[in-house]
């Protein structure tokens, strides 16, 4: 596969094949909004994974990762990213709810998250949905050839920061294709320091506002995966699977 500094880049038939994954991925995410409910247990949720997976036959990209036990990653509230889908996580009314999943279809990788509510929730946790998907938008808009990657980061860091709210530093988006991380790291805010990376058509990105209520700080639980705010205050994540095309960005996962 062709290069650009170090960044694989995908011709059209890749790209197909990429489009396939992430619209499965994101055939999966929308049955998993619609089992989202108050008493939910949150295994459920990775129940309903594998059963897709199967159905469509294409392998869940988590499941083994760097040892990692499931199909789905389902963070709940100050849950951040990497959440156990779990028979003791239960959801209750105001919760929000993420999910994160990704799938491989003939040796490419589709990734794909949403936030979700959990029936009625509190007017703040639903600007922090809004403005973490508007900023995953915004991002994406910038992903195009001419412009730079950290154009994209700094139309996240934007919308989040003028909101109010934080930007996790610590986990970032990246690069995919025939392996889930890819160079480049997409960084939801703009590194000090660092000159950033031309954007060409063919380069597909995984861009993933990981937005806080509080501050941005988040630690990783005794378990070793689950990431969680330091202030327990809620977080939100939203990730698309992105294409940079000659005539500016294409959305991969989406339905249809
Ligand atoms: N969307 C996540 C990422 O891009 C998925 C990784 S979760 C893992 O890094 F369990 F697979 F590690
Ligand atoms: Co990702």
């Amino acid at each position: 596969m062709k290069k650009f500094r170090g960044v694989f880049l995908k011709n059209p038939n890749e790209i197909a094949l990429m489009r396939v994954a992430n619209r499965i991925t994101s055939q999966i995410l929308d049955a998993l909004g619609e089992a989202v409910r108050p008493g939910a247990e949150c295994s459920e949720f990775e129940d309903i994974c594998r059963r897709l997976c199967e159905e469509h036959q294409v392998r869940p990209a988590f499941l083994g990762y760097q040892g990692y036990g499931y199909a789905l990653c389902c963070s709940v509230n100050s849950e951040v990213v990497h959440g156990f889908p779990t028979r003791d996580k239960v959801l209750r009314e105001g919760d929000i709810v993420s999910f994160d999943m990704g799938v491989v279809y003939k040796g490419f990788y589709g990734d794909s998250a949403r936030t979700f509510p959990v029936g009625q929730v509190r007017g703040e946790a639903a600007r922090l949905m809004d403005v973490t998907r508007e900023s995953l938008l915004l991002g994406i808009e910038q992903a195009r050839p001419g412009n730079n990657l950290y154009d994209i980061s700094a139309a996240v860091q934007r919308r989040a920061e003028s909101a109010g709210f934080g930007v996790v530093r610590r986990f970032v988006g990246h690069g995919i294709g025939a392996r889930m991380h890819e160079k480049p790291e997409v960084p939801n805010f703009v590194p000090r320091g660092i000159l950033g990376l031309p954007l060409k058509a063919g380069m597909v990105l995984a861009i993933e506002p990981m937005i806080t209520e509080g501050g941005h700080e988040v630690e990783v639980l005794a378990d070793g995966w689950t990431a969680v705010t330091k202030d327990r205050k809620l977080a939100a994540h939203f990730e698309h699977t992105v294409a940079i095309t000659p005539d500016g960005p294409q959305i991969l996962s989406l339905s249809d």
